[in-house]
């Protein structure tokens, strides 16, 4: 049986996101009316003599407890360490180490952690599924879930649909799975960003590289609080050097089927919002707004304000309460009990599942850019192996193994020939795998790589 983990929305596929949908359905179909049972809380039995353990390193209301909500609710059990400051890590374990034993004490495992791609690296340490309940500011997948879900219930249909993202649209990881998932569902995404907190770049390549979108800069779209409209292509003949004009981008913004509000992330920020985005009900008052659902993954903390409360067009409260039927679908796919509904019969996830890992030593100085990688954790330091995947080669690009953050500046050395090539010299139909990324050209030379042709053996470093 394939092991399965999600620690990103793009660990799954459309089709599997449908399934776990269906599956989801049909536990609130069991439960009566939707709208009432999962307060009232019935359940069935589904997984009776399962565990589950919930391991967070940060803050977690909602995440948490409907998880273990979902677990108990179909007669399974949880287990959590929910405070650092109780668990080992106090003492200085190191996460991988901490997953290494509580996978033999539990059937599946969640985890929330402040370092991103430290789910990435859980996953490596593990024998059970592992879910990501929210790693720094990378991604929030089953949130996502959560959030798409809502839209269904709303009768919204994701393709084509106008999404606005507002708030901290940078430090927010539930922004980044949420975005991945709408342009891969063929919506359209409005940025409005609080200042400064705009998309990280790297987020922002991905939808226009690999997810198909087309952006529509702020000088084109007439609207202050707007900053950029991405509009998804859906078309073959779209998908290259697709420019959607600005009046596509000006109707997009008069009519917004979908207002995804995010406070302010202050525990990833140094320095105080300033001029942070309000939304109530008279603002919301706005004809563009007149058939909008508004979502919220909450907490909220002044962003939204509870004027809007009563308004039908307030989804937060039921999105947060599909994250219980949600997590019970998503805990009996990965725990395979369930004949009808399986993930084990689609192809494992999105992304190229053959993408090759090149490993580094750290000695290359060739190490993630971002700052807040769980590769540079000092914990983890001896269990993060400095990994990338290469991603294009016009213009060069190596991503993250953990964080999935790019770097575009490198050379690469074969580590048979001890040659170094620029980057864009790379033939990424049929990369090799002996390569060695290095900062820089300096860095190659001091470890015994020579530009083209190979040094002598006595001059080999590595
Ligand atoms: C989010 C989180 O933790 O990323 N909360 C949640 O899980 N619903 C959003 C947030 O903290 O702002």
């Amino acid at each position: 049986m394939k092991l399965r983990h999600i620690t990103s929305i793009n660990d799954l596929t459309l089709d599997e996101i449908e399934t776990i949908f269906s599956l989801t359905d049909r536990y609130l179909a069991e439960f009566g009316d939707p709208e009432i049972s999962y307060r009232i809380g019935r359940s069935t039995d589904a997984c009776a003599g399962s565990l589950m353990a919930t391991l967070f390193y940060e803050p977690s209301t909602r995440t948490r407890l409907s998880f273990e909500s979902a677990m108990l609710r179909m007669g399974g059990k949880a287990i959590s360490s929910a405070d650092p400051a109780t668990s080992s890590a106090a003492k200085g374990e190191s996460l991988a180490d901490a997953v290494r034993v509580v996978s033999n004490y539990a059937d599946v495992l969640v985890i929330r952690h402040p370092r991103d791609g430290a789910v990435k690296l859980a996953a490596q340490y593990a024998n059970v599924p592992i879910v990501n309940g929210g790693d720094g500011a990378h991604e929030h997948p089953t949130q996502t879930l959560c959030d798409l879900y809502t839209l269904r219930r709303e009768n919204k249909t994701l393709k084509n649909l106008n999404v606005a993202v507002s708030g901290d649209l940078k430090g927010s990881r539930t922004i980044h799975s949420f975005v991945y998932a709408l342009a891969r569902f063929g919506a359209n995404i409005l940025m409005m960003p609080a200042k400064g907190m705009a998309l990280p770049s790297n987020v922002d390549w991905r939808l226009r590289h690999e997810f198909h979108c087309a952006a529509v800069p702020k000088t084109a779209v007439k609207d202050a609080s707007i900053d950029a409209v991405y509009v998804t292509a859906h078309e073959p003949h779209q998908l290259s050097l697709y420019a959607p004009d600005e009046d596509l981008a000006s109707k997009l913004t008069k009519n917004i089927d979908v207002l995804y509000m995010t406070r302010f992330q202050k525990e990833r920020w140094v320095e105080a919002a300033r001029d942070y985005p309000r939304v109530d009900a008279k603002f919301l008052r706005a004809g563009r707004f007149r058939k909008t659902s508004v979502l919220h993954p909450l907490p909220r903390v002044g962003e939204l304000d509870v004027s809007f409360d009563q308004d039908s067009r307030a989804a937060y409260f039921r999105q947060a309460a599909y994250g219980v039927p949600i997590r019970m679908a998503l805990i009996t796919l990965l725990l395979n009990i369930d004949r009808q509904f399986s993930l084990q019969q689609f192809d494992r996830g999105f992304l190229p599942a053959d993408r090759h890992v090149y490993e580094q030593p750290r000695e290359s100085g060739f190490l993630c850019a971002n700052p807040n990688c769980i590769s540079h954790d000092p914990l983890d330091v001896q269990n993060a192996a400095p990994k990338f995947h290469l991603i294009a080669a016009k213009p060069p690009r190596l991503r993250c193994f953990y964080c999935e953050y790019d770097m575009e500046n490198f050379v690469a050395g074969h580590k048979r020939t001890k040659a170094y090539e620029r980057p864009h010299e790379i033939n990424l139909e049929r990369p090799a795998r002996d390569l060695v990324f290095f900062p820089d050209e300096q860095v190659a030379e001091a470890h015994g790589y020579g530009r083209g042709a190979p040094r002598p053996a006595k001059a080999v470093a590595h």
